[in-house]
């Protein structure tokens, strides 16, 4: 593979980081949903570059951001039936699967991402990697993006704000029941119609990462965006276990060592690169509006009773074992 043959392929495939794959390669293909300057897609797509020139001539991954492939409704069953080998959904996208991640939708469960951090690498944080063999899935890394904001077409200060607005919420009975606490509508829609639904009204609002409503634009067609940080959007990459068990030994673990560097180098970055957003999106004069430690404790208030209604699903040992880490 060389680096023409990188750029002509990457000419034709219309924004998709394609290699040109050759014959007799294992072929990764790795389809996520964010735009490739999210610290999803900049993870994704140096996987790919190191996979494609560290094992040239056994492996080739080809990465398809935006929802170019699938979007994550789909994504983890088309794993299962061999149509593509990776992909990190956030974790609120795992429900059919496990109930578990449901943890981190909680809303103020963490108190940062360095606690977050720590969670995902404790013997709990671990074990939940393995929570889906049974159903044909297996996580292989936890991918950092960061805290969720929320957002409005009309300014967003208490939680009484919320109330009566419609907000697109992913796929997640937390975050349905996180909207409801606040007598909020939850409208739980595929990230790629998210923008739309805000340009035209179908929904008043959202909650993201600064990444995300900086590269898909969402600013643009709000209010402002309030500095909540009251939850997290943060990903397990993951692979079918038969098609993981199915490969030759010496491959596996050099693509699980190229993985596991790479997820290292990405996680540390993935604040900085939300930072960069947040200015950027202050930059373009978008309203940023930050709260007294009083206002915020309104928000942590109205929402925190949630827990309640998924301590059976996640274990109230999880819950205990990641308040243990945020003192
Ligand atoms: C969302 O649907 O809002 C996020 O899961 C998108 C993503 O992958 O960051």
């Amino acid at each position: 593979l060389t680096t023409t043959a990188t750029a002509v392929a990457l000419t034709l495939s219309a924004g998709a980081a394609f290699a040109a794959c050759d014959p007799g390669e294992t072929v990764i293909k790795f389809s996520h949903v964010t735009s490739a300057t999210s610290p999803k897609g900049l993870a994704a797509d140096l996987l790919a570059a190191r996979v494609n020139d560290e094992m040239d001539g056994k492996v080739c991954m080809e990465v398809y951001p935006n929802t170019t492939l699938y979007d994550d409704d789909k994504v983890l069953e088309a794993m299962l039936n061999g149509d593509v080998q990776m992909a990190a959904p956030s974790l609120s996208k795992f429900e059919k699967y496990t109930k578990k991640l449901r943890i981190f939708d909680l809303p103020f469960m963490f108190k940062n991402m360095d606690a977050i951090d720590a969670f995902q690498n404790s013997e709990t944080g671990q074990a939940m990697k393995q929570s889906m063999m049974r159903r044909g899935l297996l996580g292989l890394e936890f991918w950092h993006n960061g805290l969720k904001q929320f957002s409005a077409d009309k300014p967003l200060v208490l939680p009484e704000d919320a109330k009566g607005l419609k907000f697109r919420v992913q796929p997640s009975d937390v975050l349905v029941a996180q909207m409801e606490a606040l007598d909020a509508s939850p409208q739980p829609m595929a990230f790629s119609e998210v923008y739309g639904a805000l340009q035209t009204g179908v929904v008043d609002g959202q909650e993201n990462t600064w990444s995300n409503i900086y590269t898909q634009k969402f600013f643009e067609v709000q209010d402002g965006i309030t500095e909540t940080n009251h939850g997290v959007i943060d990903y397990m990459v993951v692979t079918s276990v038969e098609w993981w068990e199915g490969l030759d030994p010496e491959i596996r673990d050099q693509l699980a060592t190229i993985l596991h560097e790479v997820t290292v180098q990405r996680n540390t970055e993935s604040t900085n690169v939300n930072e960069q957003a947040k200015q950027a999106i202050i930059d373009a004069g978008t309203t940023v509006r930050e709260l007294t430690p009083e206002q915020r404790q309104a928000w942590v208030d109205a929402m925190k009773p949630v827990w309640a209604q998924f301590e059976g699903d996640v274990g109230a040992d999880a819950i205990a074992a990641a308040q243990e880490i945020n003192d």
